[in-house]
């Protein structure tokens, strides 16, 4: 895969599968805009980067906020005056509770980073792309956007709107150049998902969660980064609208 010199921008990058995902990016030729609400996670990131003689920069953005995600793509135009590839990623899980449990402040809170960020971002992308003739976008949705999950029903809303956004959006700006799919992954070993810290406080869940994957294990960040990039890339040039599930057949 050739991404060499293309402006790629990860939201959610000072961790996890966003930083894997600056990380793949950048050895594979990209500039790489790492956006995220927690600073000094992603100065590492663009430290790794650069400690690789690659390039990246570290813009702070909150995705929950409409002005703050418009600021970040103004000054993506500024410095770069393009935006080739986006990969909206950052994501929060809520309160572990039945629907009557839930929080009011737990559904605000994950609707407004995980489905208004997405919205926010794309809104804000998709000009610079139709200006330049094209682009692609990645979403970062979940196997909880394609399926529910009990305990889960903020996550669970908000994926689900991440993969109806993709759909839609992808429709709209087909004929513009512009493919936009999302990636639905299982349960991958990450600070969000720590089996380690789990199986501590609760015994055995862990291996509950693993024995309902067909491949009996949990991902690894580098897989999900797998796809994000196939889906960039020229190999998935009739690819759009596409909700794909990485998750050892889970979903199958
Ligand atoms: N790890 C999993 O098992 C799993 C499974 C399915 C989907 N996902 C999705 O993958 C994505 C990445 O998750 P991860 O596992 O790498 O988690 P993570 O917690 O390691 O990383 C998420 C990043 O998003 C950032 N973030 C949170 N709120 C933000 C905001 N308002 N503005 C900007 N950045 C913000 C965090 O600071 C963090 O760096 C998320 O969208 C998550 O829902 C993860």
């Amino acid at each position: 895969m050739n991404f060499k010199d293309k402006i790629i921008l990860i939201t959610g990058a000072a961790s996890g599968i966003g930083r894997a995902a600056a990380l793949a990016f950048a050895k594979e030729g990209g500039i790489i805009v790492v956006s995220d609400i927690y600073e000094k996670g992603g100065i590492d990131t663009v430290a790794k980067i650069k400690a690789t003689g690659r390039k990246a920069i570290f813009i702070k953005t909150n995705v929950a906020d409409f002005t703050s995600v418009e600021k970040l793509m103004q000054r993506i135009v500024d410095q770069f005056g393009r935006l080739d590839i986006a990969i909206n990623n950052a994501g929060i899980i809520g309160a572990n509770a039945r629907t009557i449990d839930t929080p009011l402040d737990s559904w605000e809170k994950v609707m407004a980073v995980n489905a208004s960020g997405v919205f926010y971002c794309m809104k804000t992308q998709i000009p610079i792309m139709l200006q330049q003739g094209g682009g692609a976008i990645v979403n970062t949705a979940s196997i909880a956007g394609l399926k529910g999950l009990p305990n889960s029903l903020p996550y669970v809303a908000s994926k689900h709107a991440v993969v109806g956004m993709t759909k839609t959006a992808a429709m709209e700006y087909a004929r513009h150049n512009i493919r936009i799919n999302a990636i639905c992954p299982v349960f991958t070993i990450s600070p969000m998902f720590d089996p380690e810290a789990m199986e501590k406080a609760k015994k055995g869940i862990p291996d509950k969660l693993k024995a309902n994957v067909p491949m009996k294990r949990f991902a690894r960040v580098e897989e999900q980064v797998a796809a994000m990039m196939w889906l960039c890339s020229d190999g998935a040039s009739f690819v759009t609208g596409h909700a794909l599930p990485v998750d050892g057949g889970l979903t199958a």
